[in-house]
């Protein structure tokens, strides 16, 4: 018998260097999409999924982060008394969500640093790893297929998705065998975390979604820093590839929407694209929009 995923581990201790100076004093995650925190986004899914243990490896200013997964006593009572029972829901809301924890990383060593923090807490279950940078589409259900095809398989899962090659060299990039009568579930038999322009392998690039076997810590105590001299999940979860460790690795390759909220232009792009979809803000933002592109 498989054992059921019912953890979610979610590393956010990055120091959001690319948003400074916006985030000297917040994390990153606390960057709002549209009228939410990131990290929200990425609870939800988490929780849609059927994850409501969600264990988050923090950095410096978690302080926000637990705050905004807490009560809010003073504002609640404030909007109650006002009678504004709309966003006294939405406040609410992200605190009845899911049980989350909070452990620090400490030394910032890398995603499978992070990762490996969360061993005590996951234990010798299989998990998920959502990475918070990434926004899936509501819609979307990759990560319920990712764990269906981590029941079927009870292998580790890694989620693909077809990129431009000059963007490789942002990623882990795969290289995958086709699985007879299957469509969009590969192999995985090589794995190279941000290839040097030109030396990409393929076009699949690993986002943000993992469903992981509790084989990786092992593999994550003995794993070298890598690029960027940090301890990275893609050379963990090459090992386990290669050598079909815990069952290997399989990746779902992903034709949904995605939103990268790690990059400044990318994250200004998923903010109008979702505000653009939204009944309450989407149609007078469309007329502006296209007023706005003809004036240029
Ligand atoms: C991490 C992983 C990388 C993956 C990417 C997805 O990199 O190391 O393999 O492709 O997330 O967003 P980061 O973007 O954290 O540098």
């Amino acid at each position: 018998m498989v054992r059921p995923v019912t953890k979610a581990v979610i590393p956010a201790a990055g120091l959001g260097t690319r948003f400074l100076p916006a985030t000297k004093a917040m994390p990153k995650e606390m960057l709002p999409v549209v009228d939410k925190p990131a990290i929200q986004y990425v609870v939800e899914e988490a929780v849609a999924a059927g994850l409501v243990d969600v264990l988050m490896v923090t950095g410096r200013n978690k302080n926000a982060l637990e705050n905004h997964f807490d009560r809010a006593w003073e504002l609640e009572r404030t909007l109650e008394v006002k009678g504004d029972t709309g966003r006294l829901e939405q406040v609410m809301a992200a605190t009845a969500l899911a049980d989350v924890h909070y452990l620090r990383q400490g030394d910032p060593r890398g995603l499978g640093h992070a990762v490996l923090k969360a061993k005590q807490h996951v234990g010798d279950e299989p998990f998920a790893v959502l990475l918070g940078d990434d926004i899936i589409d509501e819609q979307d259900t990759l990560l319920r297929d990712m764990i269906a095809v981590h029941g079927e398989r009870d292998a580790s899962i890694i989620a693909l998705m077809e990129v431009e090659p000059e963007d490789a060299r942002k990623f882990g990039i795969a290289t995958v065998e086709a699985l007879p009568g299957v469509e969009d579930v590969v192999r995985v038999t090589d794995l190279v975390e941000k290839p040097a322009p030109g030396t990409e392998p393929s076009r699949l690039a690993v986002i943000g979604r993992y469903v992981l076997k509790p084989e990786i810590f092992e593999v994550l105590e003995r794993t070298e820093p890598g690029k960027g001299n940090e301890i990275q999940l893609t050379d963990a979860l090459l090992e386990l590839a290669r050598n079909g460790l815990a069952g290997g690795v399989y990746g779902v390759v992903f034709r949904g929407r995605r939103f990268d909220t790690g990059d400044r232009l990318d994250y200004i792009k998923a903010i109008v694209q979702l505000a653009s979809e939204r009944d309450d803000l989407g149609a007078p933002l469309r007329e502006w929009l296209k007023d706005f592109t003809a004036s240029y």
